[in-house]
């Protein structure tokens, strides 16, 4: 059993016994060295990889201006350490990856002497089509066993991926596809959800078209075949059918992994910040490799049995380094499954766990939200009592679905681990470290090796110092320190990395999240405080919206905020002035403002509410006040106080919005 001590939850004896870390004095220990010294700390746990050639030096660089290198004039390549040294260690046969696709006949094993094989074949298909090392490769693939391979094979030989998530609409893909001058893509012909056969093609093709447009001519799609009936048109002079590539004589099991510096790219991975256009972090080899290898180890408490089953999207962050890199550089099992929670029934991932025997579950908490609401059979018809660890991740987790998760996943049983951080960290940044400490309900708890979160107040002017919250104090939550897995840059965009993350608390890393800190040093995550919202797990920008919105003709104003939700965490509020001359009904153009966001972003960013107001609560200068917005659409309007009403332009805007708040259905 968990033992609790006030709304302090302890691992049992038995999970303390058996666990990498067995005390939050260990912990602090290691903490110490990691941030006083950390060459011989992060140098020590490096020594374990394969190089090519070792370091020079640990870390070079100045972490008060993003500028850092790790493992400088090291050689190595992440792909080889995720297969190949894991093979050299003996785990040839041991099960690396295991794929459940959405029909549930539809499931692969892969050995890692499978995965290196089918990675080196993908590998050698690419080379031989002209993928080469540097070369930005989109890939748009959902969730299919396919993704990690071809993310490997590109790893292997040099190849910078990025991976767009499946939900994302052909707008939304041609942007990215755009931002980094990408290519070459690799698609497939279908994929599976929720019964559905979805044509994924439909939309690289749509994407490729919005390129040429735009003046960048996509020389190479690779479609991978998914589905084994779905014919999708090609385009012969610039498509590949990879299925026919694989089979050729010339396509070799074996391909030399390249040998790459520390510091060249591994990844970029789009995501969304305050602005408009999304920000590609750009995540390089070693650090990254070091960081996801040790996070997996210590957070997860990794042991060698152990089955890991993440139910992120391998499109976002979560997935990249907690499905693939973490895992597999571990040696470790790791499993994926194709579609959604809820298909065929709402018991998908407990089936998984009990097919599996899962021992270690990490999900989030629009997931756990909605499972709770589903009937408790379905969980209880299987057995769960392989799991000893269970993770959460992309939102603070409400007490509630804490102790649900505890009590029907966990039977009371399994340590949560809440683990805070974001795409630009590349891996967790703030967690509970199971067998050294205890978790309490909401709290991410302390911070991992090598971070230094602080807490500082907020500035209202360039020239004032910056200032650390009292205890209990809510402020802006600031990293103080370089860890490996930090992004380099936003590709292509060194100014806007510079500015967007350095500058609101100059000499820290400013992660746009609200944070208290208590008597324990345990942090509490209050949310974003900048125009990033989180729905479902999905990180979007309102500003994103707002200008799809304000792509319809009808729309002359629109600002869009995020409100509570009981399940998604939280949904979309958009406010709209409607043009004077338009005819069209509001219920019209309602569904076509819906349908605007669709395609320029995709489904996910569909505001649940749209209203139409006449005039917006502007500040003298014309500023949008956000913040009363939020207020309106949280309903909190009793909290918008006279301060924040004397600085509008009109203040009577407010009474009037307010009174035509759209309500809950
Ligand atoms: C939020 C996902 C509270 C936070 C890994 C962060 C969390 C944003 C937690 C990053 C958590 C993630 N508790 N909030 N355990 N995990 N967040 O880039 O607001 O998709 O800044 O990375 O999600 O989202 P991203």
């Amino acid at each position: 059993m968990t033992e609790k001590r006030d709304d302090l939850y302890l691992p049992s004896r038995e999970f303390v016994e058996q666990a990498h870390i067995q005390s939050r004095a260990e912990y602090e220990r290691m903490w110490k060295q990691s941030i006083e010294d950390p060459d011989t700390f992060w140098g020590y746990i490096a020594k374990d990889f394969h190089w090519f050639k070792p370091w020079t030096q640990v870390y070079r660089g100045e972490p008060e201006i993003g500028d850092n290198e790790w493992f400088v004039g090291g050689k190595t390549n992440i792909c080889y350490n995720c297969l190949d040294a894991q093979i050299e260690k003996g785990r040839g046969d041991k099960v690396a990856l295991l794929f459940q696709g959405e029909p549930e006949a539809d499931c692969k094993r892969f050995t890692y002497n499978d995965l290196l094989k089918h990675v080196c074949r993908f590998a050698n298909a690419l080379k031989k089509n002209g993928v080469k090392k540097g070369d930005r490769i989109v890939l748009y693939l959902p969730m299919i066993w396919q993704l990690p391979v071809v993310m490997l094979a590109c790893a292997r030989i040099g190849a910078v991926h990025t991976v767009v998530f499946g939900g994302f609409s052909a707008e939304a893909l041609a942007d990215r596809m755009l931002a980094c001058g990408a290519k070459k893509m690799v698609t497939t012909n279908g994929y599976w959800r929720s019964g559905q056969k979805i044509n994924a093609k439909a939309n690289a093709d749509k994407a490729c078209m919005l390129c040429a447009n735009a003046g960048l001519t996509i020389d190479d799609v690779f479609v991978v075949d998914r589905m084994v009936d779905f014919e999708v048109p090609y385009i012969t002079y610039r498509d590949t059918a990879l299925s026919k590539e694989l089979m050729l004589d010339e396509i070799s099991d074996y391909c030399p992994a390249e040998k790459m510096d520390a510091e060249d790219p591994l990844f970029i991975m789009y995501t969304s910040g305050s602005t408009g256009s999304p920000k590609g972090t750009l995540h390089t080899t070693a650090g990254y490799m070091v960081y996801t290898y040790t996070t997996f180890k210590y957070i997860f408490d990794y042991k060698e049995d152990d089955i890991f089953f993440c139910t992120a999207d391998i499109g976002w962050i979560t997935g990249h380094s907690y499905i693939v890199y973490g895992p597999l550089l571990n040696g470790a099992t790791t499993v994926m499954y194709e579609s959604v929670p809820t298909y065929p029934e709402p018991d998908r991932f407990w089936h998984i766990i009990d097919k599996f025997k899962v021992t270690i579950f990490y999900t989030a908490p629009t997931v756990i939200r909605a499972l709770m609401n589903q009937d408790i059979q379905w969980i209880e018809k299987h057995d769960l009592s392989t799991l000893r660890l269970l993770g959460s991740v992309g939102e603070p987790i409400n007490p509630e679905a804490w102790h649900w998760y505890s009590h029907y996943v966990g039977h009371d049983r399994c340590p949560i681990v809440d683990t805070w951080w974001q795409t630009e960290a590349g891996g967790v940044l703030i967690s509970t470290i199971p067998g050294a400490f205890g978790s309490k309900p909401g709290s991410a708890a302390l911070p991992f090796f090598g971070v230094k979160p602080v807490v500082l107040r907020s500035r209202t002017s360039g020239d004032e110092p910056a200032v650390e919250a009292d205890v209990n104090e809510k402020g802006e939550l600031c990293l103080a320190s370089a860890w490996p897995g930090i992004m380099r840059t936003l590709y292509g965009e060194p100014e806007r990395h510079q500015n967007g993350y350095y500058t609101q608390q100059p000499g820290y890393f400013f992660t746009g999240d609200g944070a208290y800190k208590d008597v324990d040093g345990y942090f509490w995550i209050t949310g974003r405080i900048d125009d990033v919202v989180n729905i479902s797990g999905h990180r979007l920008g309102t500003v994103e919206i707002e200008d799809a919105l304000l792509s319809h003709p009808a729309i002359v104003e629109a600002a869009v905020v995020g409100y509570p939700h009981k399940v998604k965490g939280e949904d979309l509020y958009a406010f709209v002035i409607l043009d004077k001359n338009s005819k069209e009904s509001e219920e019209d153009i309602r569904k076509e403002l819906k349908a605007v966001v669709r395609s320029d972003i995709g489904p996910i960013a569909v505001p649940g509410k749209i209203q139409f107001v006449r005039e917006m609560p502007k500040n003298r200068s014309g500023k949008v006040v956000r913040r009363i917005l939020r207020k309106i659409a949280s309903n909190e309007i009793d909290e918008i106080s006279d301060s924040m009403i004397n600085i509008l332009a009109e203040p009577g805007v407010v009474d009037e919005i307010a009174q035509n708040r759209i309500g809950d259905k």
